[in-house]
């Protein structure tokens, strides 16, 4: 049976990308896909340090939540991140984890070698992300954050949808178009996953 591992990125546990997450995890388990929900703020992770002790070996020295969140991202077929826009970017609570695996792409590139961009596609990953505001640039910079990092864990970036003028933790409720779009969002990513 496929694996979906969903991270919930905001610090609000029951705000708008959380809602929109939470339908998106609801379609893919009406796909009968498991998937194991992962609510970041509840997790003891530190930043990176920048010690790169993960030069020996590629596992990170700093021994925290990060290793479990790390083998169910690696174990799933498919990855679903949710995360509000804060300062044009993803959430602290995103960042500390992105970069904390730079412990993987120190195994991947310096350790095993691979060339950069040539990273195999082995998942397949849905972004949701939900700010206040309505610019044009609004989700530019946390797409690119998201790319790499889904790099990083030979996940494609499948698709993506973003959400503006969501701001107080209960706007998401006045929108049952976006909540029915993150669901089928989720139903879709559960049917593109390769045969089991
Ligand atoms: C620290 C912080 C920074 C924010 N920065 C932005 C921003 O740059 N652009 C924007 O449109 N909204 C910004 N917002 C608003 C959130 O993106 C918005 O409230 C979002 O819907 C929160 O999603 P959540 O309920 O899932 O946490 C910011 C909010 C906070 C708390």
């Amino acid at each position: 049976m496929h694996q979906i591992t969903a991270i919930y990125g905001s610090p609000r546990r029951t705000g708008n990308t959380a809602t929109l997450l939470h339908q998106a995890v609801a379609g893919a388990r009406a796909q009968g896909v498991t998937v194991k929900e992962i609510f970041l703020r509840d997790l003891n992770m530190s930043p990176c340090l920048e010690i790169y002790g993960c030069k020996r070996g590629g596992e990170c020295a700093i021994h925290d939540d990060f290793q479990p969140v790390r083998d169910d991202l690696l174990a799933a077929d498919g990855i679903m991140l949710a995360s509000p826009i804060f300062f044009y970017s993803v959430s602290a609570q995103v960042k500390i984890l992105m970069d904390r695996f730079q412990s993987q792409w120190v195994k991947k590139h310096w350790i095993e070698g691979l060339p950069m961009g040539k990273s195999r596609s082995l998942r397949k990953g849905l972004f949701l992300a939900a700010g206040a505001t309505r610019g044009k640039k609004l989700f530019d910079g946390a797409l690119l954050s998201v790319k790499y990092f889904f790099d990083v864990l030979d996940t494609e970036l499948w698709d993506y949808k973003f959400y503006r003028g969501l701001d107080y933790a209960e706007d998401i409720h006045a929108h049952p178009d976006y909540q029915s779009e993150a669901h089928h969002a989720g139903v879709a990513l559960a049917r593109a996953l390769p045969p089991a």
